[in-house]
């Protein structure tokens, strides 16, 4: 079966595409001297995350207790969730997390380091903690390094708990200021007689620049394996060539000379712009825009000039945010050279708990 056969919108992945994304990530990090744990809110599927361990990745980062539990219950044991966990509910299904995998979690507040340590010394385990540290995405994490150390050591003495080390999600551009932060927080750690045995830095912006920063163990990135057309437009990954999945749609209407409409709306392409004009590139027709969106609807606006849209007429989307889109789409379709070779449902979607 060719994708051109399959109907429309769904959601393609290039098989070729997507694996030289990972071996790419892989070979680099291996010679950088640090591991790979893939995000893997990105794709969502258990069987890309078993390829990503096969090829080399130490073990996987989730967003969620959610996606941890479709992970662990599809046979992967060792998870980093980079979430605090909040609430009695979560507590509890960390602590069954904690019973079948090697779960580690990040904190970076004394009520989640207690309600943590609360729960495990319950359960009688032991759980290994990293503080999320700021430097820079003004997102969580703890503010200083006198701060970062002090949660550690809060950690370090808390029953139930083990200080693993320091983790962080940086903001673009910043590998140098991101390292100087994590190095004045490791030394205030060490300062405090505790020792770092990971230090977890991450994205795929500024991936390939994780040898300047020479101080984390880990790295953690997560869109690398499909890439989309925000990471391109804005520099940070690689080019339209290296973007795996692709959205495809049908022209399903031209009421106008200056626009066409597409079956596939935020529903299929998420209305995430990320800063850009556009909610998509359409890879046959580049000059057309997809100006706004309704839910199954794509709003194409045709310049002068451009070709004329035809009704029935085939087109695939590189999406803006493709972590998004994943989580819109049941079923990812996974061909090699235009050939369907195999589905992936994906199973973690919707699991944002
Ligand atoms: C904590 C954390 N780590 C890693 C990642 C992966 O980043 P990216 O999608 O830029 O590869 C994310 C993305 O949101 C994240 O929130």
């Amino acid at each position: 079966m060719l994708v051109t056969d399959l109907d429309t919108p769904c959601a393609v992945v290039d098989l070729d595409v997507m694996e030289a994304n990972l071996r790419r990530c892989q070979s680099y990090l291996d010679g950088a001297g640090i591991a790979l744990r893939p995000h893997i809110k990105t794709h969502k599927i258990p069987e890309f995350a078993h390829l990503q361990l096969r090829l080399g990745a130490r073990g996987i980062n989730c967003q969620k207790l959610g996606e941890a539990e479709v992970m662990v219950e599809a046979g992967i044991t060792d998870i980093l969730l980079t979430y605090n966990i909040v609430g009695q509910v979560k507590l509890d299904r960390l602590v069954a997390l904690a019973h079948r995998a090697d779960m580690k979690v990040v904190a970076d507040s004394p009520e989640v380091v207690d309600g943590l340590s609360d729960a495990m010394h319950r359960a009688g385990l032991i759980l290994p903690v990293l503080v999320e540290c700021e430097t820079g995405a003004q997102r969580c994490g703890v503010v200083g390094a006198d701060a970062v150390a002090a949660l550690a050591q809060r950690i370090a003495r808390s029953p139930g708990l083990h200080f693993l080390g320091l983790m962080t999600y940086p903001r673009f551009n910043t590998v140098a200021e991101t390292a100087a932060r994590l190095t004045e927080a490791r030394d205030a750690c060490h300062r405090a007689g505790l020792d770092v045995e990971v230090i977890s830095n991450g994205g795929t912006p500024d991936l390939y620049r994780a040898h300047e920063a020479g101080i984390a163990t880990e790295h953690r990135p997560g869109t690398y394996i499909y890439s989309d057309r925000s990471l391109v437009e804005t520099k940070a990954y690689g080019g339209y060539d290296d973007c795996a999945l692709r959205v495809h749609a049908t022209v399903v209407s031209r009421p106008a000379q200056d626009r066409c409409v597409i079956d596939a709306g935020s529903k299929s392409l998420s209305s995430d712009l990320l800063g850009l004009t556009g909610h998509g590139r359409i890879v046959e027709h580049p000059e057309w825009q997809i100006a706004a969106l309704s839910e199954e609807h794509g709003h194409v606006h045709v310049p002068p000039g451009a070709a004329t849209p035809r009704i029935g007429e085939r087109v695939s989307i590189i999406p803006n945010h493709v972590c998004v889109v994943s989580n819109l789409h049941g079923r990812i379709h996974a061909a090699r050279g235009g050939r369907m070779e195999i589905y992936h449902d994906v199973a973690a979607r919707g699991k944002m708990q």
